[in-house]
């Protein structure tokens, strides 16, 4: 069985994809089958970060141009990765059932993957909402600015309110402090409690970091470099920590069937 977990969030530009990839990279070099898919469709950039530049993408499977299976392309760290393409493609638009047939499609991969990655697109729009709740697993990145939070919170209303969803994890980014992020989590935590009944899990914080500015300058992950440091810690624990995050048993289709 795979384990899908959708990094999401309400506010645009907090991080998602840098933690996305980092994370991916974690899970892989821990020698877990990983499966990354940048799911940001028509904002794609995952594979801008990873420093590779796959031939075909998402794009080739919806125009029917390619099988999903050869789509997958695999990095120098063991990380499978699909790529939703690139800013100038057509799937910025794709209907409700277009965006089922991509989640459908992912029963027919030969080799199941342990984990699945998904870098999804920002807010509360049916483009984000499908493949949010198509994961099992769901992660809100925040940061610890006022908007972050009001964006966060809507995300997470409509998730509740339109798809059952109950169970979040959450990872504070670009923090000052361990502390200060802990608190962050407690503000938001208990503004959400005040009127949705849903369950708000922390996994980890992830510094302001030059270095991260840096690798994605470079587009060199962290992660890939295997040296250590507050920052490739902070993956790692966020890493663990999704393994205990509950799974959210919506109705609506999930990926692999799951
Ligand atoms: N922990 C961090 N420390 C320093 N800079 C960071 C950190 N995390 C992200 N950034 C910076 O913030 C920018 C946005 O990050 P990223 O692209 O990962 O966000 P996103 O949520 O995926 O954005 P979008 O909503 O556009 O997809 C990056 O260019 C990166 O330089
Ligand atoms: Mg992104």
């Amino acid at each position: 069985m795979t384990t899908t977990i959708a990094i999401t969030s309400g506010k645009g530009g907090v991080g998602k994809t840098t933690i996305a990839v980092n994370i991916a990279l974690s899970l892989a070099l821990q020698n877990k089958e990983t499966l990354l898919l940048d799911a940001d469709l028509g904002m794609a950039n995952a594979h801008i970060l990873l420093g590779i530049n796959p031939k075909l993408s998402l794009e080739d499977f919806v125009t029917g141009n390619a099988e999903l299976e050869k789509v997958i392309t695999t990095t120098k760290d063991k990380l499978k990765f699909v790529s939703g393409g690139n800013a100038i493609n057509n799937l910025l638009n794709l209907s409700d059932l277009e965006r089922h047939k991509i989640i459908k499609s992912f029963n027919d991969i030969s080799s199941k993957p342990e984990f699945m990655v998904i870098d999804v697109g920002a807010g509360a729009e049916s483009s984000s909402m499908t493949f949010m709740a198509s994961a099992n697993k769901v992660v809100v990145v925040l940061t610890g600015e006022p908007t972050s939070f009001i964006d966060a919170y809507t995300l997470i209303k409509t998730s509740f309110l339109d798809y059952k969803m109950d169970n979040f994890g959450i990872i504070v980014n670009m923090s000052t402090s361990p502390l200060q992020a802990k608190v962050n989590f407690e503000k938001f935590q208990s503004i959400t409690h005040k009127f949705l009944d849903v369950n708000l899990k922390y996994l980890g914080q992830v510094p302001t970091s030059q270095k991260i500015k840096n690798s994605i300058i470079s587009r060199s992950p962290l992660m890939s470099s295997k040296i250590e440091g507050t920052e490739t810690n902070s993956f790692k624990e966020i890493s663990k920590n999704l393994l205990l995050l509950e799974n959210n048993k919506t109705g609506t289709i999930k990926f692999f069937d799951n």
